[in-house]
């Protein structure tokens, strides 16, 4: 299974952040040792996770290495064994405005998340909802993508474009990426075969495991709890479940 996993797209509101807070607090119950990395200014992943969104965090780092080190900043998640954080807070958004003309500005975090990833079995990095610098250093640290999909309007063109930047950073020959479906809502059929159909040219990429629309996942968000605490008999935690299996399996 792949070490540094990237959830990643542009399109906002396709389930990055639960899915990837739900697979770190799922590896982490399975005994891997997990760290979740927050590179998105909404800090979601970071509060969800039930993670205060206090210095020093990533944007300490970002601004101030070599003196504040990524290891400096990654605090143990409250509610799992085996989980830590990297956080993020709104001040992020600056940090990556302010980085904008340095050279090699897409490998800050690569570099830096060498130095501690011997600790970790899993990496897990949560992305904004945007193509740039952040999203930029996760694709470059990452060895798998992973590209949430809600089946809706223009999901195709969304990992077209994110797939034009990961081929860019990463060559045109990089192929470990995959697609899973999320949110899904079984009684839209017309969209969703059409979506299945626009999705056909990455066949290959796309998951087995589809992640249901699951109000419980929604309520663990607000519960700041990974979804296996708060409902795991639920379909959406099921679901998530699987995803991880099917993961593992890769
Ligand atoms: N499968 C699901 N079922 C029900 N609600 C979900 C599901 N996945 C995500 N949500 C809810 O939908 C909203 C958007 O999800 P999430 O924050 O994970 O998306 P995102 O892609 O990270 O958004 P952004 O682009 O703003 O970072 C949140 O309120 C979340 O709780
Ligand atoms: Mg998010």
């Amino acid at each position: 299974m792949s070490h540094v996993i990237a959830v990643c797209t542009h399109k906002g509101g396709t389930g990055k952040t639960v899915t990837a807070l739900t697979l770190a607090a799922g590896f982490a119950s399975a005994g891997r040792r997990v760290l979740l990395v927050d590179l998105d200014p909404q800090a979601h992943s970071t509060i969800g996770i039930g993670v205060d969104a206090v210095e020093p965090t990533l944007r300490d780092f970002f601004e101030r290495h070599p003196s504040i080190l990524l290891a400096d900043v990654i605090r143990h998640a409250p509610s799992r064994d085996g989980l830590d954080v990297a956080p993020s807070d709104l001040r992020l958004a600056w940090t990556a405005e302010g980085l904008a003309g340095r050279p090699k500005k897409e490998d800050l975090f690569r570099r830096a998340l060498k130095q501690v990833s011997a600790n970790y079995d899993v990496v897990v990095i949560d992305t904004p909802p945007s193509l740039g610098v952040m999203t930029q250093n996760a694709v470059t640290a990452a060895d798998f993508i992973l590209i949430p999909a809600v089946p809706e309007a223009r999901a195709a063109d969304a990992i077209a474009d994110l797939l034009e930047l990961v081929h860019l950073l990463k060559g045109e020959a990089f192929s470990a990426f995959r697609i899973v479906l999320t949110r899904f809502d079984g009684r839209k059929s017309r969209t969703n075969a059409a979506v299945l159909a626009a999705l056909r040219p990455w066949e290959g990429h796309l998951l087995r495991s589809v992640i249901p629309q699951s109000e419980p996942l929604n309520q663990a968000q607000m519960a700041r709890q990974d979804v296996f605490r708060f409902d795991p008999s639920s379909v959406g935690a099921q679901a998530y479940q699987d995803l991880i299996n099917e993961l593992q399996s890769l």
